[in-house]
């Protein structure tokens, strides 16, 4: 039998990570493991119901951060440890680092007071590893140009507030080394792919 594994993807809007998910399943995958591929917000009926309010409904600072909690709890209790308890690998599109960087990066929530939630909210459970996909604000707002979607609530935020959420992702990832594998961002997406690659490797050996 394996043993479940929490992996987590993070990066600023625009960063690329979601269309590297697909990848990291398929090579989890080749280990043998049951993989679950899940996001945040969302990952449970509710969640993504929560998910929807949260991208597109204008609320206070709090509110926003009380709900990314809300739909994570949700996610964790019914989705998450389920999977880790049968062995399964949990591939998940954000995770708790998201609400320090988002809520607390950009917006100036209090990181200590989030961190009491975060211990309610999914006692003893932290990723086992992190792919932080670091890009500069200002190329992933030009890769978002590019794609012509409708932005979010999130999206539409201006370069300081994506640079802020930037720096608080890296300041977590130098706070917690053992567990995040910052990947530059930059270049095409074979560059990233290799790089990507050669760190789930050095993790999954
Ligand atoms: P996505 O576009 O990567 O699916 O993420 C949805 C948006 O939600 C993204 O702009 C980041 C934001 N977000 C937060 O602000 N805080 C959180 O805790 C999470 C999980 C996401």
């Amino acid at each position: 039998m394996t043993t479940g594994r929490f992996i987590t993807v993070e990066g600023i809007d625009g960063a690329g990570k979601s269309s590297h998910l697909a990848y990291l399943a398929q090579a989890m995958r080749a280990r043998g493991a049951e993989v679950v591929v899940t996001r945040e917000p969302g990952g449970t009926p509710l969640g993504e119901r929560l998910r929807e309010l949260v991208l597109h409904e204008a609320m206070e600072t709090v509110t926003e951060a009380l709900v990314m909690f809300a739909a994570r709890r949700e996610h964790v209790v019914r989705v998450i440890e389920p999977a880790l308890a049968r062995g399964a690998w949990v591939l998940s599109d954000r995770f708790s680092d998201a609400t320090f960087a988002y809520q607390c990066g950009g917006r100036g929530q209090d990181r200590r007071a989030f961190a009491a939630l975060e211990s309610v909210v999914h006692p003893g459970r932290q990723p086992d590893a992190t792919f932080l996909f670091d890009l500069d604000p200002a190329v992933a707002a030009s890769r978002q140009r590019a794609q012509q979607r409708t932005p979010d609530r999130f999206e539409r935020e201006d370069e300081a507030y994506f640079r802020r959420v930037r720096e608080a992702y890296l300041e977590r990832a130098r706070a917690d080394p053992g567990r995040f594998r910052v990947i530059d961002a930059s270049g095409s997406l074979e560059d990233v792919r290799g790089r990507l690659a050669a760190a789930f490797e050095a993790f999954a050996a």
